[in-house]
Order: C-alpha cells, then structure tokens, then sequence
C-alpha cells in the first residue's frame, strides 16, 4: 500500500481508503468485520463514515469490528444530517454538534475521531459558530482534524478565511463527489483546495460501482448488485452514453493491461490532492482488488488522453 498526507496535516492515510455506507444497511455486523478486517491486511488504514450511516449502525458496527485495533486506523466520521425529530436533531450548530459527537464516540467505542467532518453546509448556522464548535472538540481531544463535506468552493474559501482571521484550526479536507463519470468540481471546487492546500477525499469513486465494469450494455445488471437493487439511480446512471464512455475506458485500460476499475482508481490519484479514495465495498474480494489497484501510476500524457475520452 501507498500512503499520502491526509489533506494538510502530517497523517498518513492509504491510498486506497474504506467507504462504509454499505454497513448496517447491506451488511451485518459480522459481515462488516470481515471486509474491514481484509482491507486492514491489505493495508487500507482510513475508514470514512457518518453519523447517519445505515441509521447509526455503520458507527457501531465499526466500533465492535475495530474495537483492538483502533490505533492502526485513521478514523472518519460525519455529523449534519437529521437524526430524529426533535428541532436540534440535525445540522452544524453548537448544541447539535456536542451532543452528537458523543453518540459517535460511544458508537464507535472510542474516545477521539481522526477527521470530523461537516457532512452538508447548514444555511441556518453561522459557519464561526461552527467553527468554534469544532475547535472545541480538538482542544478538549475528541477531535484530531476537521474537514467538511459537500460544500462548494464559496463555502470552504469562506470557511477557511474566517478560520484563518480568528487563529482557528482549518478544513483540512472536503469530501465532495468525484469519479470519472462525475467531473463537476474541476471548474471551482478543486483550484480552491490547490490555493488552500485542502485535501480531496472523493465519495462515489465507482459511480456506484458502475466503474468497475459489472454492468454491461444489453446485459441484465448482476443479482445482488447495488444498482440491481435501485432501479432510479440505475436509469439515472446506466445510458447509453455512459456505457459508450465506458466502453472506451476500458479499451484504454486494457492497451495497458488493466482495467477499468484499475483506472478509476488511478485516475483520481494522479491528483497528489487527492489524499483517499474510499471505495465502499460489499464483498471481501471487493477490497482486495480495490486495495491492489494503487500499483499503476498514469502519466501527465495518459491523464490527458483519458480527459479527452470522457470529453474534456
Ligand atoms: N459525503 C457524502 O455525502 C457521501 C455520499 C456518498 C458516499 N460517501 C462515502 O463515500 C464512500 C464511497 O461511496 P459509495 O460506497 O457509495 O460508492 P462507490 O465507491 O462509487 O461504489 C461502491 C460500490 O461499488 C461496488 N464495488 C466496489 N468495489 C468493487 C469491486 N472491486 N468489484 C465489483 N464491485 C465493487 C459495491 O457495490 P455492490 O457490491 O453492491 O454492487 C460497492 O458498494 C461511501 O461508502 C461513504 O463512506 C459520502
């Protein structure tokens, strides 16, 4: 495995990171032990999830299958999105954000989080009381870094900047949604993090596992699969044009000796900004190949013909 700072800081995570918003949904708990278990022997030391994730039971299922380990993970986690119904169950205020980093350190059964993220920019919440929050927490231990999710390239420069004018610990990282198929922040998004020095943590790296090549033009979706099992985002994503650019990866994957999923992966870590790609995975497979695709390094040339298949 290779390993890269996470974002600005002086951590190291892999490579090839752990998506984990299969778990508690499509995976039990001892089911997630094993395909964390894997990634561990493959190297894999960054496992990203959330407060929300399979309705809190990806943090707890974690938290059993790690609980010896725990010093040999970078461990990421994510607080915003609704979690009951009372009117401070949800979003990036102070009482919302102290209140829920407790349940995810009890879930987790750990007593401080790697990288602590903002999942969605909350309109309703100043972001300095955000920020005075977060810094809260890693003054009091809880947290070791910060970073945000989903915010646009206004939201993070803001962020960043009031950070900056009050002497606050900044985002280290965004994770926003990035792959071959999905190429929006190019335009703004990503020369924010280069002027900031911000990490990239790209979420769908697979496009679903489209990317992987499982789905084939003409051919029924394999059994069990994800997009097998949601029917919308399948349409959404499965067109005709899609598999045109696919099919047109995967000959220039193949030219090398690889595959399409080989390229996914070495794609987004041709940006040195990129610090994880966290893949989720159902099966213990899954992780393995994930895990070994790190090994092809895309030159500055193969960068620009793969631009120029999906269009520039
Ligand atoms: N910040 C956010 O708002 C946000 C949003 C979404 C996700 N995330 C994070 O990003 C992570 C990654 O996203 P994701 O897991 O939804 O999507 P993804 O990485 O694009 O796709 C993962 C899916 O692809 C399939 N897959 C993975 N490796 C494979 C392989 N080697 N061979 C065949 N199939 C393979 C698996 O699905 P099947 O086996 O079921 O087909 C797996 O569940 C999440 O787990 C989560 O931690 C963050």
């Amino acid at each position: 495995m290779e390993y890269r700072n996470l974002g600005s800081s002086g951590t190291k995570v892999s490579v090839i990171g752990l998506g984990t918003n299969n778990f508690g949904r499509r995976l039990n708990t001892s089911e997630t032990k094993k395909v964390i278990d894997t990634a561990l022997d493959e190297g894999i030391n960054f496992l990203d999830t959330s407060n929300s994730y399979g309705d809190t039971l990806s943090e707890e299922y974690i938290g059993n299958a790690i609980k010896n380990k725990r010093s040999d993970i970078i461990l990421a986690t994510k607080v915003y999105s609704k979690i009951g119904d009372r009117p401070n169950d949800m979003g990036a205020g102070k009482i919302h954000i102290i209140r829920e980093v407790e349940n995810s350190l009890k879930r987790l059964q750990t007593d401080y989080i790697d990288l602590y993220q903002i999942h969605f920019w909350d309109n309703s919440t100043p972001i300095e009381e955000t920020l005075r929050t977060l810094n809260y927490l890693i003054d009091s231990g809880k947290v070791r870094y910060i970073g945000c999710s989903n915010f646009t390239s206004w939201q993070l420069s803001m962020s960043q900047e009031i950070a900056k004018s009050l002497n606050m610990e900044k985002f280290i990282t965004v994770q926003p949604e990035y792959s071959l198929l999905n190429r929006d922040i190019e335009k703004e998004l990503i020369p924010a993090c280069e002027y900031y020095n911000v990490g990239i943590l790209p979420y769908f790296p697979l496009a679903s596992g489209v990317l992987t090549g499982k789905y084939k033009r003409g051919e029924n979706m394999p059994e069990g699969t994800r997009l097998s099992e949601n029917k919308e985002r399948a349409d959404e994503i499965l067109t005709s044009e899609t598999y045109s650019i696919l099919e047109r990866l995967e000959i220039f994957a193949k030219a090398r000796n690889k595959s399409l999923l080989d390229l996914a992966f070495a794609w987004l870590l041709a940006n040195p900004l990129v610090s994880s790609v966290i893949a989720g995975a159902t099966k213990q497979e899954q992780v393995v190949s994930n895990a070994r695709t790190h090994k092809w390094k895309l030159s500055k040339i193969e960068v620009n013909e793969v631009n120029e298949i999906l269009g520039n």
